[in-house]
């Protein structure tokens, strides 16, 4: 027996920074958008705890307890009282190290799926806690649509959205590492005190009606400088998408993947293929919003 959680990939319509907490964290709004490009994780029973990834991108995928999947499985296990004996397979399809939340995934996947193969029947509330102890984007992956994230991103309300948006995500070559993101942010934001970080009314707005280019003036991303400053080369992919037609561009979330919102469905395709003659990206990649959270097969 085994259970398979498909689980997709956020993009972060609006990231607004706070300053640095006593904790290391930034307290943030951070709008959630999850799109359509997923990882599917399967679980089932074995004599001890091990993991295997496949798809393109699978070797840069870390196979031991650092990955938030077996992390996930050994954290509920440990909540009940049981041995968590699972064998872990992640079908890779969501860029590595990319700022589009691809091992938050993986987590809210694995949690879900052996909450279901132990038929354990935890409660959202129970699920979700678990998911923020895993990492500040967890919770998201596991609600899907879209939604405000507060505090360090874990709080979650949800939001409605009035229509879908189409996007190119374009994939660098080589990741960024978020706390190295954050860090550099700080860096460049030493000696400025930032002001509270708040959801932007008029990108609210622009996804409760599902107006592309509302949407596209209120794109907004605090971690941006921070991501072009130790990537400069993804300047030349935002522009490259910009001119080939993209209503806007942004980093998405701490990087190095870039986000493209266009008009429609064949404008993407055309942006994807400018991007990619381009040779500013290593893939592109169309994908539409919102979509559901992690869902069993
Ligand atoms: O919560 P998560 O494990 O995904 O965070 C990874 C790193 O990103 C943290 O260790 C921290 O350096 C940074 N981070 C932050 N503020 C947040 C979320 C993440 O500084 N709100």
């Amino acid at each position: 027996m085994s259970v398979t959680v498909r689980v997709p990939a956020k993009v972060n319509v609006q990231l607004a920074v706070g300053s640095a907490r006593p904790d290391g964290f930034h307290d943030l709004a951070n709008v959630f958008l999850a799109v359509s490009l997923y990882d599917e994780v399967t679980v089932s029973p074995a004599s001890s705890l091990t993991i295997t990834c496949s798809g393109p991108d699978a070797g840069q995928v870390p196979l031991d307890r650092t990955n938030l999947a077996s992390r996930a499985a050994e954290l509920l296990a440990a909540r009940h009282g049981l041995s968590p004996d699972v064998h872990i397979h992640i079908a890779k399809d969501i860029p590595v190290a990319g700022g589009m939340a691809g091992g938050s995934a993986d987590g809210a996947a694995a949690l879900l799926a052996c909450d279901t193969l132990w038929g354990l029947g935890s409660t959202r509330a129970e699920l979700l806690s678990i998911c923020a102890e895993l990492g500040s984007d967890v919770p998201f992956s596991l609600v899907g649509g879209a939604a405000l994230g507060t505090g360090r991103g874990e709080r979650l309300t949800e939001l409605e959205v009035g229509g879908e948006f189409h996007w190119v995500f374009a994939v660098a070559d080589g990741g960024l590492s978020t706390p190295a993101v954050y860090g550099e942010f700080d860096r460049l934001n030493e000696g400025v005190a930032a002001p509270a970080p708040t959801a932007s009314p008029a990108l609210l707005d622009a996804l409760r009606t599902g107006d592309a280019p509302s949407l596209a003036g209120a794109l907004a991303n605090d971690l941006q400088p921070a991501a072009l400053s130790l990537r400069p080369s993804l300047a030349d992919t935002l522009q490259t998408g910009t001119s080939a037609g993209a209503l806007a561009a942004l980093v998405s979330g701490s990087g190095p993947t870039t986000a493209f919102l266009t008009k429609d469905e064949e404008s993407a395709r055309s942006v994807a293929e400018a991007l990619l003659a381009s040779r500013t990206c290593r893939e592109a990649r169309v994908a539409s919003s919102p979509a559901a959270g992690a869902t069993v097969l």
